[in-house]
């Protein structure tokens, strides 16, 4: 996973006697802000959805939207792990890009336990439901759990 339009954004950089270096380095700035837009939407959206399984509020349908939001969030994750992305207080570990193997199965396992909570949802069945929920729950602190620093919020 390379920040794409890198080498173009050289040549124009190059062209206009730019730094390089400013060039990639705006691009790194971009790739960690959208990544944490999608982790931000992430977490609005299980944050909703648990209210709404715990029965805190009532379900007016909202439900499958959170569920969806979930399934489509966790399908960008293949894009927003660009090596060279860590930057500005970045919370991303080296370990992504150390461990790829490890790293790309810890996506799938979002990917799917969404996947299956979604289906749970359209199913209605609440016990399904609030196990599927915890699944998916795991699934994001397992990630962190080895790809994400130590966090105070
Ligand atoms: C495959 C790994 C992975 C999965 C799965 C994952 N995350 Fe993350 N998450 C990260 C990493 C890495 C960061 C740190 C990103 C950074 O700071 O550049 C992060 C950061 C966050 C943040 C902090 C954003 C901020 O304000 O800095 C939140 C909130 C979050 N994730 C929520 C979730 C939720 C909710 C899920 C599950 C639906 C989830 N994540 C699934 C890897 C993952």
């Amino acid at each position: 996973m390379q920040l794409r339009r890198t080498g173009a954004l050289i040549g124009i950089a190059a062209m206009l006697g730019l730094s390089v270096q400013v060039a990639a380095e705006t691009l790194a700035e971009d790739a960690k802000k959208y990544r944490v837009s999608i982790m931000t939407t992430l977490k609005g959206h299980i944050g909703a959805a648990s209210m709404t399984v715990r029965g805190l509020v009532d379900d007016n349908g909202q439900l499958a939207g959170h569920a969806a939001g979930l399934v489509s969030g966790t399908a960008e994750l293949n894009n927003i792990f660009q090596e060279g992305s860590a930057v500005d207080d970045s919370e991303a570990l080296p370990s992504i890009w150390e461990q790829p193997e490890k790293f790309a199965a810890a996506m799938k396992q979002a990917q799917e336990a969404t996947v299956a909570f979604q289906e749970a949802v359209a199913g209605g069945d609440s016990e399904a439901i609030g196990a599927a929920f915890r699944s998916m729950g795991k699934s994001c602190g397992g990630c962190h759990d080895d790809f994400r620093e130590e966090h105070d919020h």
